[in-house]
C-alpha cells in the first residue's frame, strides 16, 4: 500500500466512529484555494505546532500577509513537498471536527490540470466550487462544474470568496449567484449553497463572519458537518468485481472483491459475467470468519456450489436482476491529454476491473461549456467535455454511470505511452451493438484459399509521397499475377477518387482514410485474396490498428523507406514543390508529420535500391520460390 493510503487507512481507524465526507475545492489559480484548505485544516487543528511555528516564520519572510499567517504557504510547500515525491495528481488530506472526518482532493487549478479534477471528483460527495468575488464565474469555474456534475457529484457549496475585496458588498453576492444558478441549471446538481466568505480573513469559513449580517446560512465548516450527501447503494442490486480468484490450494476456490452495491446472502443464487453461468453462494468470508451476508462497500471472499468460468475482471451480480453486457456504448468524455482524441482511434479502455482494446467510433458533439450548445466535431482537445460512442474488444458488465460509479466509469488510455487520456462515464450501451450478431458462413477464408492454392494477407505499404509505394505494388502485383496468385492493389489516389472522396488530408481525415482501408482490406483478405496497398499511412496508432484487425501473419507491413530529401527531389506529381510554396497545407514530411515504422516485416532502401532488388525483398519474405 502506498504510504498515503496507509496514513488514510489508520487515520479512518482511529476516527471510525465519526462518519466520512469526501469533498473536492475546485477553483482557478487565483481563487484562494490554497488558503482556503490550509485555514480549514489550522482551524480543525491538524496542523502541527512546529509546522504552525515555520509557517508563521515563512510568512513574516514573504511578507505576503502583514505579520499574519499565510495559508497558501503551506499548502502550497506541502504540493511542492508531493511533486518532489512520486507521482500523485490529487494530493488527499484527512482532518476531523468533532462531528465529521473529511477527506478533502486537493486538486491543482490550472487550466491543463482536468485531469486531476476529474480524479478528485470521481470519488467526492461534494464539491465546494470557489469563485473571486472580484471575477465573478468564469469558464474554468463552468467547467469544473460541468465535470462535477458528469463525475456524480449533487451537492456544491458555492464559495464566494475575497469578499474583503469588494468590502462584503451583498448586491456582488448576489450577482455572483444568481448567475451561477442561472448556469447550473442545466447541470444535475440537487443543492447549492451559496456561501459569502474570505478564506484569508477567516469569514463563514469556520466562524460566523460579523461583516456578514444579510447572510442567514450556514459556514463553509457548518456546512460540510452536516451535508447530508451520503449515497448508498445498499437496496440496489447485488454487484462484485472480481479482483482475485482465491486459490490457496486445490479444495479451495473463492472469488475476492469489494462489493460495490446492494447484498449477497449465503444460498442465493448469482450470475457471473460475461460468461452467464449461475450458482449459488456457499460462503461468505470476512478474514477467517464466516458471514450471512455481506453487503456494500465490504471486501469479501465468496464461495460457489459449482465450478463456473469466473476470473479476475469478472462481476459476481443478482442471478435475477443481472447488469448489461455490451460492446459498445455511448459515454460522456473528459479529454485529459495534450494529443487531441480522433474519431476512429483505437485505445485501450481500462474499467474498475478490465483493460481491453477500444475505438472511439464517433464523437456525437463537444459542448460549449458556457452555454452547453453541442459542437460538432472530428476530434477531442485538451479539456474538452464531449458525447462520443466507443466500441470494445467483447462485450463486459457494466451499468450507467448515473446508477453505479464504479461499473459505469472508464478511462481510455493511450497505447504506446499508457497516458491516460479520458475519463468516461457510461451512459448506455447501444441498441445495435445488442440487435446485430455475427452471422456464421460455411465457406470461410481458409476453404477459399484452398482454393486459391494461395495464402490470402495484406501487403501494406507505408512510405512518404514520392517513396515509390504504388510504383513498388504494381511491380510486386505483376510478379505475384504471374505466379497464379490472385491479387488486388488499393492505392491510396485510386481510393480517394471513389470509396474515400469525401476526406483530405486533416490528421481526421487520415486516420478515417486508413481505418476504411484497413476493414476493405480485412473484407478482401477474407475473400482469399492477396492484398496490396498502398498509403502513406503516417500514423503508427492506424497501422498497429490494422494489424490488430487483420491478426498477426496476415499483416505484412512494409516500409519504402527513403528520405526526405529524395522523395522531395523526385517530386513527381510536384506536390512538394506545391506543399513548400504554402500552397498545399498539410503535406507530409513537410507540416503534417510521419512516424516511420519500428518494426516493420520488411524493410525497402528504396532511395538506393532497384525496384527489381524491392520486389526480389519482398518475395524471399513471402517465401514464394
Ligand atoms: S494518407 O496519409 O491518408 O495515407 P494517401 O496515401 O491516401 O494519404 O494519399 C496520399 C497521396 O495524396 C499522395 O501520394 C499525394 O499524391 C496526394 N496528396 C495530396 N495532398 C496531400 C497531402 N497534404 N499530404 C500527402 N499527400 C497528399
Amino acid at each position: 500500500m502506498d504510504p498515503i493510503a496507509a496514513k488514510i487507512d489508520k487515520y479512518l481507524e482511529e476516527q471510525s466512529s465519526l462518519d466520512l465526507l469526501r469533498f473536492i475545492t475546485c477553483g482557478s489559480v487565483d481563487d484562494g484555494k490554497s488558503t482556503l484548505i490550509g485555514r480549514m485544516l489550522y482551524e480543525a487543528q491538524l496542523i502541527f505546532e512546529d509546522q504552525v511555528a515555520a509557517l508563521t516564520n515563512e510568512s513574516k519572510r514573504h511578507g505576503t500577509q502583514g505579520g499574519d499567517i499565510d495559508f497558501a504557504l503551506l499548502v502550497d510547500g506541502l504540493a511542492a513537498e508531493r511533486e518532489q515525491g512520486i507521482t500523485i495528481d490529487v494530493a488527499y488530506r484527512f482532518f476531523a471536527t468533532d462531528h465529521r472526518k473529511f477527506i478533502v482532493a486537493d486538486t491543482p487549478g490550472h487550466e491543463q490540470y482536468t485531469r486531476n479534477m476529474a480524479t478528485g471528483a470521481s470519488t467526492a460527495e461534494v464539491a465546494v466550487i470557489l469563485v473571486d468575488a472580484k471575477a465573478g464565474v468564469l469558464t474554468q469555474t463552468r467547467r469544473h462544474s460541468f465535470i462535477c456534475s458528469l463525475l456524480g457529484i449533487r451537492h456544491v457549496a458555492l464559495a464566494v470568496n475575497k469578499m474583503d475585496l469588494v468590502d462584503f458588498d451583498q448586491q456582488i453576492y448576489d450577482g455572483i449567484v444568481s448567475d451561477y444558478e442561472a448556469f447550473a441549471e442545466q447541470l444535475s446538481f440537487e443543492r447549492i449553497t451559496a456561501i459569502p466568505m474570505s478564506a484569508l480573513e477567516g469569514d463563514n469559513v469556520v466562524g460566523r463572519s460579523a461583516k456578514t449580517p444579510w447572510y442567514s446560512g450556514p459556514t463553509l465548516m457548518g456546512y460540510l458537518e452536516t451535508v447530508d450527501a451520503h449515497r448508498s447503494l445498499v437496496d440496489e442490486s447485488f454487484r462484485m468485481p472480481v479482483q482475485w480468484v482465491n486459490r490457496p490450494d486445490r479444495t479451495f476456490r473463492g472469488f475476492s472483491g469489494t462489493v460495490v452495491s446492494g447484498k449477497v446472502a449465503a444460498g442465493e443464487e448469482v450470475r457471473v459475467l460475461p460468461s452467464g453461468e449461475v450458482a449459488t453462494v456457499e460462503e461468505i468470508i470476512l478474514h477467517k470468519e464466516t458471514l450471512p451476508e455481506a453487503i456494500t462497500d465490504q471486501a469479501v471472499t465468496i464461495t460457489l456450489d459449482k465450478e463456473v468460468d469466473c476470473s479476475r475482471g469478472d462481476v459476481i451480480v443478482a442471478a435475477k436482476d443481472p447488469s448489461e453486457v455490451a460492446d459498445q456504448f455511448e459515454v460522456n468524455l473528459v479529454w485529459m491529454d495534450q494529443e487531441p482524441g480522433h474519431q476512429g482511434r483505437s485505445y485501450l479502455l481500462k474499467t474498475s476491473t478490465t483493460r481491453i482494446g477500444a475505438k472511439l467510433t464517433d464523437i456525437k458533439y463537444k459542448y460549449n461549456v458556457n452555454t452547453f450548445e453541442h459542437l460538432s466535431s472530428k476530434a477531442f482537445e485538451l479539456n474538452d467535455i464531449g458525447v462520443a460512442t466507443l466500441s470494445v474488444d467483447r462485450g463486459i458488465p457494466f451499468e450507467p454511470y448515473g446508477g453505479n460509479r464504479s461499473l459505469g466509469s472508464c478511462v481510455l488510455v493511450d497505447r504506446y505511452t499508457n497516458a491516460t487520456v479520458a475519463a468516461g462515464m457510461i451512459n448506455f450501451a447501444l441498441r445495435r451493438s445488442q440487435n446485430v450478431h455475427q452471422q456464421k458462413l460455411t465457406v470461410n477464408k481458409a476453404a477459399r484459399e484452398a482454393l486459391n492454392g494461395h495464402r490470402a494477407r495484406v501487403l501494406w505499404f507505408t512510405g512518404l509521397s514520392g517513396a515509390g509505394k504504388s510504383t513498388i505494388a504494381d511491380a510486386l502485383e505483376q510478379n505475384l499475377h504471374k505466379r497464379g496468385i490472385r491479387t488486388y492493389v488499393l492505392d491510396g489516389d485510386n481510393v480517394r477518387h471513389g470509396l474515400n472522396q469525401d476526406l483530405g488530408f486533416s490528421d481526421g481525415d487520415r486516420i478515417e482514410n486508413i481505418r476504411r482501408v484497413s476493414e476493405v482490406a480485412k473484407l478482401m483478405v477474407d475473400a482469399g485474396l492477396m492484398v496490396l496497398t498502398s498509403f502513406i499511412s503516417p500514423f503508427r496508432a492506424e497501422r498497429d490498428m490494422a494489424r490488430r484487425m487483420l491478426g498477426a501473419g496476415d499483416f505484412v507491413e512494409i516500409f519504402v523507406d527513403t528520405p526526405l530529401e529524395v522523395a522531395e527531389s523526385r517530386d513527381v506529381k510536384g506536390l512538394y514543390a506545391k506543399a513548400r510554396r504554402g500552397e498545399l497545407p498539410n503535406f507530409t514530411g513537410v507540416d503534417s508529420a510521419y512516424e516511420a515504422p519500428e518494426n516493420p516485416e520488411v524493410h525497402l532502401r528504396s532511395g538506393e535500391d532497384s525496384i527489381e532488388t524491392c520486389v526480389r525483398q519482398i518475395v524471399d519474405y513471402l517465401d514464394l520460390d
